[in-house]
């Protein structure tokens, strides 16, 4: 019998409207000067307008820095935890997707450690971390639940992960899906199948444990059940709670566990083309799974379960089979583009891409062994199979 450890270190505050609880949370964390790390997007709509006046309201002081980027990058992680050290602030909110929060968690290591983002790659942070609300407005990153800041370090074109168990963690996750009404579609549907990635790799990787595989297939129903309807009806709130519901889980999941072959190849083509998370990961997801099967067709017949493939009277191998048709169908139906779509990415950078990829630490934990070769079947088949 082995013995596990299951880390959860954030307060979830959850359920439609539950924004408009930023102001109490922040009290509570002893907020007296908040910066808010977010988007120009985000910061002139009236989200916005309701956090800024909930913190007035609680006699907060707060300023915003609004440069956040997908792909949020070490440059800007500076700028911003220079801005909140200027004023001296004492708790930081990240409102965004995975890309603002996970700034904001950089900012919150940044202001309490001193140095770079690199400093703090894979190391244990000396003095921890300024506390942070996270409060996202995509159903996919998880990233108010994870352990982890994915920043792009700008001169080696490379995602570095500020990780450390039970430490680089959001103090409070507020999770309001009515936040997620205004998605568009194309969003909601990479990074919904980014969520739904968490949860396959979590369940999957060579590491996960009872509580782990619980909370994964429970995402994988949640999220396979409501996508199609998230995207294509965006303001229906049944969907949406589901939507992020399932993408928290597959955070906390993927958190305590890890995720696999998909993130190290779109972390890859991330760094080097500024290809969005979520698109590279739903572009890869099914192939993975493909080249995943040998040896593990009992996880992939139970994920095809939670996606709704009817098993009776079939093989583990055919369920699985039919779980990774299914992954395809719904890349399809809510147009993800394919890679021969991503025109910027050619067959002749394949082999780079293959080496860098077996090089991410994600490949150690894949469900399968990994290498260049590996990746290469892995990339040539979903170039292929368009
Ligand atoms: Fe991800």
């Amino acid at each position: 019998m082995s013995i596990n450890e299951f880390f959860h270190r954030t307060k979830i505050v959850y359920g439609a409207g539950s924004v408009l609880k930023v102001g109490q949370e922040a009290v509570s964390l002893g907020a007296k000067k908040v910066l808010i790390v977010t988007d120009s997007f985000l910061s002139e709509t009236s989200t916005m307008d309701k956090i800024k006046e909930n913190l007035s309201k609680e006699k907060i002081e707060f300023e915003v820095y609004n440069e956040v980027k997908s792909n949020p990058r070490d440059v800007d992680c500076m700028k911003s935890a220079k801005m909140a050290l200027d004023m001296e602030a004492n708790v930081i909110i990240g409102i965004g997707g995975g890309s603002s929060m996970d700034q904001a968690k950089a900012t919150a290591i940044l202001v309490k450690n001193g140095g770079t983002c690199q400093d703090w790659e894979g190391v244990p942070l000396k003095n921890g971390m300024l506390p942070t609300i996270c409060i996202p407005t995509t159903a996919g990153t998880g990233s108010e639940v994870t352990f982890v800041a994915v920043i792009t370090d700008t001169k080696r074109k490379h995602k570095m992960s500020l990780w450390e168990l039970g430490t680089i963690a959001a103090e409070v996750a507020i999770v309001d899906a009515e936040l997620l009404i205004s998605l568009p579609p194309s969003l909601t549907a990479s990074t919904g199948v980014d969520a739904l990635t968490h949860a396959i790799e979590a369940y999957t990787c060579k590491i996960g444990q009872p509580l782990t595989d619980v909370l994964a297939l429970r995402a994988i129903e949640l999220i396979s059940k409501s996508i199609v309807t998230a995207v294509e009806q965006g303001d229906n709130i049944e969907a949406r709670e589901n939507m992020m519901l399932g993408s928290m889980m597959a955070g906390i999941a993927f958190g305590n566990a890890d995720v696999g072959a998909v993130h190290a190849i779109s972390e890859t083509i991330g760094g080097w083309y500024d290809t969005p998370h979520g698109v590279g990961n739903s572009i890869f997801l099914p192939y993975v799974m493909e080249y995943n099967l040998p040896g593990n067709s009992k996880r992939y017949a139970e994920i095809a379960r939670c996606l709704g493939v009817y098993t009776k009277g079939k093989t583990e191998e055919e369920i699985a089979l039919e779980g990774i048709s299914k992954i395809k169908e719904l890349n399809k139906k809510v147009k993800i583009p394919t890679l021969k779509e991503l025109e910027y990415i050619s067959p002749d950078k394949f082999d780079e891409i293959a080496e860098a990829s077996a090089r991410n630490m994600l490949s150690e934990n894949n469900a399968r062994a990994i290498d260049k070769a590996g990746y290469m079947k892995v990339l040539k088949a979903a170039y292929e199979n368009n």
